[in-house]
């Protein structure tokens, strides 16, 4: 197999443009265009003002900066990217199925049949294809025959023998730390069945990752070894959630649960906070996805433990809301709530799953007033998640069972009766709870699903808080 030289990335979404990025940034010899059918999407990334990027992402602008327009593009051509490159990686959604057979919990694949599909009918030549969506195991036996089936119709290339090896080759970064997880990752797992496709792609990592992180295997555990990673990080999140309603209930708190447990070496530290529940777009899926497969094999034992781990993320969601309908009287109708973080983690943009939506939703059911802040999500994102247009700020009793989209703390907290932190960004750490009291209403509440909020200063300057995970007001 001859050095890769030209890589095109199907997908320019929030795995798509940071991986390419990165690549490009270590591998100034290789071309790499990133193409998409979101036209918008892709003129984003091309924008001139790099505050109008599609993702945000620490440490993403100055590699766009850097590699954009040089040995990086972003192209709407899909079919002339295609055709030119050495190496074609995968990036597309795959979300649940939402209509028929296996909807609810299965992938739906249509967007990766897509792109195979455009692989078999534009690639010519060896063409390295790598799966870097995440994937039900066995899909690249799917790919495989869509390949095979559609290099014979190639009409175009009747005389050339196109030749197509798969490989898998998941990824494991992190929204918000995209850029560090991607260059100092913990691992990179290559899944393949011809040796000469996966030392290629292995040659690329090889320009920043030490041969020992590269881990190489067959296809399916490949496939499979990312969908377990997702469910067992997700099922730390359910299981420190389900233990911080046991310390509410027996005053215990949950931060010094956590770190008394994760000083074990078997447990370890990481993934151990507390909060409103996983979001993003990955771990919700990827369950339902072993459920689904586990339950396809037989296994209704195995997809039952699993599925619980969704439950639990969707009751700590329910019973955050009820607490702060309880706490606030039984009742916020005719009451404004500001609501700080609608991102579904710090530090990104993506509102996917993220679980202000249905802690908002259920908010403005019980008839209250919202008043929604996030640093980098933007107004519309926000109506579309809420499937809602936003109110006027004005009246509060004029917009019972509304929302509208604030600026800044300030704006968010003007008049209202509480405070509900549910992103963990950086800002909410330091409020400054004087200022804020004297613009609320009184009795004044916080609602701290986070673990940010300083309790005792909070509590000092006059504020009802209640804290997950600790005894409280
Ligand atoms: P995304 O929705 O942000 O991006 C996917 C992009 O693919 C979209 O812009 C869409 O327009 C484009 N697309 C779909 N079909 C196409 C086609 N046939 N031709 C050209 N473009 C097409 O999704 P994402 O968050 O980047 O996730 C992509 C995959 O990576 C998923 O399988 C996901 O599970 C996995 N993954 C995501 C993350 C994450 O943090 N978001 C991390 C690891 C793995
Ligand atoms: C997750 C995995 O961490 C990545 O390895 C994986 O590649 C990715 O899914 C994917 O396949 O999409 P991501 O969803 O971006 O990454 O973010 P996480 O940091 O894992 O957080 C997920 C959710 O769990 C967030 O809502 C976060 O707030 C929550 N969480 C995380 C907690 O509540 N507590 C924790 O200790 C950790």
């Amino acid at each position: 197999m001859k050095p890769i030289k030209k890589i095109c990335c199907i997908g320019a979404g929030y795995v798509g443009g940071p991986t390419m990025s990165v690549i490009a940034d270590r591998c100034p010899h290789i071309l790499i265009n990133v193409v998409d059918t979101n036209k918008s999407r892709i003129e984003e990334w091309n924008d001139s003002n790099l505050e109008n990027l599609p993702i945000y992402e620490p440490g993403l602008k100055q590699i766009i900066k850097r590699c954009r327009n040089k040995n990086l593009f972003f192209s709407v051509n899909v079919q002339k990217h295609i055709h030119e490159a050495d190496m074609i990686f995968i990036s597309v959604n795959t979300p649940t199925k939402t209509k028929g057979i296996g909807a609810g919990q299965a992938s739906d694949l249509k967007w990766i049949e897509a792109s195979a599909r455009q692989i078999g009918k534009y690639a010519t030549g060896k063409t390295i294809v790598v799966e870097k969506s995440t994937l039900p195991v066995k899909t690249a036996e799917t790919i495989k025959k869509i390949l095979s089936s559609s290099s014979k119709l190639n009409k175009e290339n009747a005389n050339e023998l196109n030749e197509f090896f798969i490989l898998s080759n998941p990824e494991f970064l992190a929204e918000g730390t995209a850029i560090n997880d991607l260059e100092n990752p913990d691992r990179v797992l290559i899944g393949g069945e011809d040796k000469s496709a996966i030392e290629a792609l292995k040659e690329i990592y090889l320009n920043w990752v030490k041969e020992d992180k590269i881990l190489t295997t067959d296809i399916w555990s490949s496939e499979l070894s990312k969908l377990i990673a997702n469910a067992f990080l997700a099922q730390r999140v359910s299981s420190i959630n389900s233990i911080s309603a046991l310390c509410e209930s027996t005053q215990a708190n949950i931060n010094e649960v956590a770190k008394a447990i994760g000083m074990d070496k078997r447990i370890g530290k990481f993934f151990l906070k507390a909060g409103p529940g996983f979001g993003g777009s990955c771990f919700k899926k990827d369950i339902l996805n072993l459920v689904y497969i586990s339950n396809h094999f037989g296994l209704s034992e195995v997809a039952n433990y699993w599925e619980k781990v969704i439950e639990i993320n969707d009751w700590q969601k329910k019973r955050i809301t009820k607490l702060i309908v309880e706490k606030m009287f039984g009742n916020v109708s005719g009451k404004k709530i500001a609501i700080l973080g609608f991102a579904f983690k710090s530090n990104t943009n993506d509102t996917r799953e993220s679980p202000a939506i249905s802690i908002c939703k259920d908010l403005i059911e019980e008839g209250s007033y919202l008043s929604i802040f996030d640093p980098k999500v933007k107004i519309d994102k926000i109506k579309s998640e809420l499937e809602m247009s936003p109110g006027k700020n004005e009246s509060i009793q004029n917009n019972l069972g509304k929302w509208d989209y604030a600026n800044s703390i300030d704006e968010a907290v003007q008049r209202s009766d509480s405070i509900v932190v549910l992103s963990d960004w950086e800002e909410f750490y330091n409020l400054d709870y004087e200022g804020i009291i004297n613009k609320m209403r009184q009795p004044s509440w916080i609602f701290d699903t986070r673990n940010v909020v300083n309790i005792n200063i909070a509590k000092k300057t006059g504020f009802n808080v209640w804290s997950l995970g600790s005894a409280n007001l």
